[in-house]
């Protein structure tokens, strides 16, 4: 036998040397649980009621509000790319078409009903996701209907929400996801997909554990739905409460949730990390809001970071966190990134 292992003097303890495991670049890469791939990112759009509109929205660099005749010319590249899911946004823009209810959220004209269509027939093989709430379509901008007094009538709105999600399940949707944090809005979607004999093609996928933060405000501008008084903090979370977070995850998946989402992504790691314990036997999805968005494009346009560099460097976390679904205004560059 050799002697050569011992006559190297072995000063400390051998444990110590971690350099070797990360020394190339594919072993570097096999150090993460989950790689970012094409197919587990969700592209938001943004869709008016204006038919050729294409405007550039100042604080989300370069995303567009989009009518629903530049919608397909935009996402042929896309997919020829490898785009393999979107998630709608309506923007309402014509004038008095907003009211107390929200009437215009499942108008079957609508931008969003008329865009489900319209894809499902042009790109038979994308993910449609529709995002479901009110605020877009509400005179007063909040995320369901109210009383007189201004608060939230929590049952109206669940019966309200859940019939826009039902209308936009008929339309074609294959996920539809309610992002309106009434209580118990999962559990009235489900019943009624049941109902109506659908739940075994769509995809429900809750928005669960969404915080009340100032994130989603190149958002608000995009979609034009800044509340009108007050804000949301009633019913969007506070961003302390992880253990109110965790209550809303662990009821979300019992009235029916098929997917889990955590939103904001990157200040919210621990909440994606409880999101994947919790529902460990469900994808995990988390939403890089516009706020993020903008910051890292900010931050790079300062000089603070490269913006690719960082984009992967934030999305990384939200992996690692167990996110196994990102929805990213990203996307698009994500798809010109992971072709190298
Ligand atoms: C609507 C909705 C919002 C976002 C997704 N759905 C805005 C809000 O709750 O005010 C935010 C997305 C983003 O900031 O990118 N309920
Ligand atoms: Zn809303």
């Amino acid at each position: 036998a050799s002697t050569s292992a011992t006559s190297v003097s072995i000063s400390g303890d051998i444990s110590s040397q971690l350099h070797g495991g990360y020394s190339h670049p594919l072993a570097r890469s096999w150090q993460a649980e989950r790689q970012l791939t094409k197919s587990m990112l969700i592209l938001p759009l943004f869709i008016t009621d204006n038919d050729d509109e294409e405007t550039l929205i100042p604080s989300l660099p370069g995303q567009h509000r989009r009518g629903i005749n530049k919608i397909v010319p935009f996402l042929e590249p896309l997919i020829r790319k490898g785009l393999r899911s979107v998630i709608l946004f309506g923007v309402p823009l014509a004038t008095g078409v907003k009211d107390a209810l929200g009437t215009a959220a499942d108008d079957p004209k609508g931008p969003v009903i008329a865009s489900i269509r319209l894809l499902r027939q042009r790109f038979p093989q994308l993910f449609i996701c529709a995002d479901v709430c009110l605020c877009e379509y509400t005179s007063h901008g909040h995320c369901g209907i109210l009383r007189d007094d201004g608060s939230l009538n929590n049952e109206l709105s669940v019966d309200r929400i859940s019939d826009v999600a039902m209308a936009y399940a008929q339309a074609g949707a294959h996920c539809v996801a309610p992002s309106d944090m009434n209580d118990g809005r999962i559990r009235a979607i489900k019943l009624k997909l049941i109902e109506e004999g659908i739940a075994h093609r769509v995809v429900l996928m809750s928005y669960a554990a969404k915080f009340s933060g100032c994130l989603y405000g190149p958002f608000r501008d995009a979609a034009g739905s800044v509340p009108s008084f007050g804000d949301r903090k009633c019913y969007q979370l506070p961003p302390g409460g992880r253990g109110l977070a965790r209550r809303a995850i662990e009821r979300d998946i019992g009235e029916g949730a098929d997917i889990i989402m955590v939103k904001p992504a990157s200040q919210y790691l621990d909440i994606i990390s409880d999101a994947k314990e919790i529902g460990k036997n469900m994808p995990i999805a988390a939403y890089q809001v516009s706020g993020e968005f903008a910051m890292i494009h900010a931050g790079a346009k300062a000089g603070v970071f490269d913006l690719k560099t960082m984009a992967f460097e934030a999305t990384e976390g939200i992996l690692r966190a167990g996110a196994t679904i990102v929805i990213s205004y990203f996307t698009p560059d994500f798809l010109d990134w992971l072709e190298s």
